[in-house]
């Protein structure tokens, strides 16, 4: 072999030696490279929607699924929801005896001053409250039907029972 011939053949073997430490440097680059960056953007994607969690979900989704905040004023919500009227006409009508107790009207709230009412049921007491009883003028001067007026009885009522 001439040194010509050699260093022919040899700077070919370079050659493609260093071919293929690219093209393994290209695969590892194509198959590692690829990975890592797949888990590095998982990461950040996690880090960031942590991040964000606290100004975008929790104050809004936490609000629809039921935070404690919101449990406590969705059931007060239903409440009102449900005995709204009864509320109202307590609040514009009979509140104006029974808020200060007028006349020895018991209190809203006044389990002492209930408790004997009730006892004779709610019958009696519906209809004390639409007959009328002592002091207490028939429905309470409220102009409405019945059936209001046993709303207003259930609302005052409800928290002595
Ligand atoms: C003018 C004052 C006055 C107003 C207004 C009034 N009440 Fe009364 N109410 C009284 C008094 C006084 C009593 C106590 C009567 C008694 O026991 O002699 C009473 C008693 C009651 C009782 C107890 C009845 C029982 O069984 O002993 C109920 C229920 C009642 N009121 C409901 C109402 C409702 C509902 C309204 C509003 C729609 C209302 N009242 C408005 C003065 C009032």
């Amino acid at each position: 072999m001439t040194d010509r011939a050699f260093m022919k053949s040899f700077g070919g073997l370079i050659l493609a030696l260093v071919a293929l430490t690219v093209i393994l440097f290209i695969i590892a680059q194509i198959v590692g490279g690829k990975e890592s960056k797949s888990v590095e953007a998982t990461a950040d994607a996690k880090t960031i929607a942590e991040r964000i969690k606290p100004v975008g979900e929790v104050t809004v989704a936490t609000a629809a699924s039921g935070s404690p905040v919101m449990a406590a004023i969705i059931p007060s919500a239903n409440a009102a929801g449900g005995g709204d009227k009864g509320k109202k006409i307590y609040d514009t009508t009979c509140v104006v005896c029974h808020g200060a107790g007028v006349a020895d009207a018991p209190k809203l709230g006044d389990k002492a001053a209930w408790a004997p009412r009730l006892k004779a049921g709610m019958d009696a007491v519906y209809a004390n409250a639409i007959k009328g009883k002592g002091a207490m003028p028939p429905k309470g001067t409220y102009q409405g039907p019945d059936a209001d007026v046993k709303a207003a009885v259930d609302y005052m009522v409800s928290g002595v029972k």
